[in-house]
């Protein structure tokens, strides 16, 4: 569950499908957003700063959108979540702008790219250093209480912050979204925090991130040799590692191709011994 959500235990990370240098055509991004939908995912992780050019803001939302309308299933029972606060430069790189007119602004935008009244899930994606992190939280209230968002979440916020936002949100506070991986294990506390208060913990990059994730096995021997043992791929034995540290993460893998996602789903079957467990937990 994630606030009053049925969700899949694993979400589709769309960023991929976004990223200059390595998105797909629109025909593929397509192909992979129904494979796994077909297959049951009912999460798809976006932001409208998921895009190949700061010209094009709100591109991977658009791309979930049409995915969605050309769906065969019930578009109803899928939950998007999307994030307001980070923008893009001309560079290509990443600024961030937590004030709340922007944020309203931002949300605004979300609402129209995405098509729909209200969003399901919306995340303040980073905080901002020039923003008081209350402020930018209490924008997000804002936003649940004018009906544009349904629940709201924080991206890359540390255990303080998490319960900063709690105490402003209360109820409306569903899930913290932050990375964890095998190379990127600091995420802990958070995710202790998030058991504690009770809310989803989404993790992204939860292969270790586009440029890396096809090297897991290599990269961290453990599990690329569990693996091999269990005859399967060591991004779904990442994935049900995940699953197995707590019932309250929900990792969103990224895809650009349906076969990436289609693997990855099958995690969710995965079961791993304590002993397999521990290894992957010492990372030796
Ligand atoms: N909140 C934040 O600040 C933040 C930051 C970064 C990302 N995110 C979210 O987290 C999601 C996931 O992160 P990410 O996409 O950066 O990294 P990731 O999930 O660690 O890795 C994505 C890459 O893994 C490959 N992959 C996926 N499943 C695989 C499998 N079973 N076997 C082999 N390769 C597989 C995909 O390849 P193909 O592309 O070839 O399919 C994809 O490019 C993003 O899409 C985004 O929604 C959030």
């Amino acid at each position: 569950m994630i606030g009053s959500r049925q969700v899949s235990a694993i979400g589709l990370g769309a960023m991929p499908m976004s990223t200059a240098g390595h998105m797909p055509d629109e025909a593929q991004s397509i192909r992979t957003i129904h494979a796994a939908l077909d297959a049951g995912i009912r999460l798809i992780d976006t932001a409208d700063a998921y895009t190949p050019s700061h010209t094009d803001v709100g591109h991977n939302e658009r791309l979930v959108a049409k995915a969605l309308a050309s769906w065969g299933g019930d578009a109803d029972s899928v939950l998007v979540s999307t994030k307001g606060g980070h923008v893009r430069t001309p560079s290509g790189g990443w600024a961030r702008d937590s004030r709340p007119e922007y944020l309203f602004q931002a949300c605004d935008r979300s609402l129209k790219a995405l098509g729909v009244e209200s969003i399901g899930l919306y995340f303040h994606h980073r905080p901002d250093p020039e923003v008081p992190y209350e402020v930018a939280v209490g924008a997000i209230k804002d936003l649940v209480q004018a009906g544009k968002v349904q629940a709201a979440g924080i991206s890359n916020a540390n255990p303080e912050q998490m319960r900063v936002a709690l105490e402003i949100l209360g109820d409306d506070l569903v899930a913290v979204q932050n990375e964890f991986s095998p190379r990127f294990r600091t995420s802990e506390p958070e995710i202790d925090v998030a058991d504690e208060i009770d809310i989803a913990f989404l993790s992204w990059s939860p292969l270790g991130g586009m440029g890396s994730a096809s090297d897991l096995g290599s990269d961290h021997a453990a599990f690329g040799e569990i693996a091999a043992a269990h005859g399967v791929s060591p991004q779904q034995v990442c994935l049900a590692w995940q699953l197995a540290r707590s019932p309250r993460i929900v990792p969103i893998p990224g895809a650009s191709r349906p076969e990436s996602i289609l693997d990855s789903v099958q995690a969710v079957d995965l079961e791993l011994t304590d002993e397999e467990l521990g290894r992957l937990n010492s990372g030796k």
